[in-house]
């Protein structure tokens, strides 16, 4: 039988985002390689670590994206690339969705192929979010799908035979590009039935370049909500977690 779902609950009291992006910025230790994630909530982490960074904290950040990267290099967090490096300690980043089983949706910021590579190098992942994003199940949010450029339209038809309603992602009238120059197609699935499956059949259409469903990737969520409480679910040791992480 699984372990069951550890869960701590503290009291802080402050924006539901800040306070999770905050308290997972607190369990970053010296020498670490961290992932810096992406979005409104893993701003705050990155804030409070470029606060302990500056009080003393030696670290090391990989970016998921530009947008990470900008304001990581504000917060003076030595970066270091990605290609240069075997390991990441941990990762902070956001979500869209998060179900029981920590199984997630990503990418509502458009940075789920740079967020899912640095999720998979990560011994750790701890997810910050909002109580809005759990969900009995995933899929009221569209699943964000990158894909190249070229042939777009034929993708967006072989997404759509698996079951949704493939929608190219426009932002202020243009087409949305992301960091790796690629468009996102906004798939409205509804309710995701099993994520681990149709996660590989989208990974099987030629011109995916990666869903934004982060199946068994988180190992801890960290939850702001609105009456202030904080807290702090793990993820049972169970499979390839148990493998990943310590
Ligand atoms: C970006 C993401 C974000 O982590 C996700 O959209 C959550 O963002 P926020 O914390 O702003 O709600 O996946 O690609």
């Amino acid at each position: 039988m699984e372990d069951p779902v550890t869960v701590r609950n503290h009291r802080v009291s402050g924006n539901p985002k800040r306070i999770a992006g905050e308290r997972a910025a607190e369990l970053v230790d010296d020498g670490m390689i961290v992932g810096l994630g992406t979005g409104s909530t893993a701003f705050y982490a990155i804030q409070r670590l470029g606060e302990r960074v500056r009080e003393g904290l030696r670290i090391r950040g990989v970016p998921t994206s530009e947008q990470s990267r900008i304001q990581a290099e504000r917060e003076r967090i030595p970066l270091v690339d990605f290609a240069e490096t075997t390991r990441i300690d941990l990762t902070i980043d956001g979500a869209d969705e998060i179900d029981p089983a920590f199984n997630l949706i990503k990418g509502g910021g458009g940075a789920l192929f740079r967020e899912k590579l640095v999720a998979t190098a990560s011994l750790r992942e701890i997810i910050v979010a909002d109580e809005s994003k759990l969900k009995d199940r995933l899929g009221a949010f569209p699943l964000p799908v990158e894909v190249v450029p070229f042939g777009w339209q034929f993708v967006q038809s072989k997404l759509e035979a698996l079951g949704c309603r493939a929608a190219l992602r426009v932002r202020e009238n243009r087409t949305f590009s992301t960091d790796n120059g690629n468009h996102i197609l906004d798939c409205a699935f509804g309710p995701i039935e099993a994520p681990e499956d149709l996660e590989r059949r989208i990974a099987a259409i030629c011109g995916v370049v990666e869903s934004g469903l982060f199946v068994g990737l988180a190992h801890r969520i960290v939850i702001g909500n609105a009456d202030g409480t904080l807290e702090e679910r793990d993820r049972p040791q169970c499979g390839v977690d148990a493998r990943r992480k310590t």
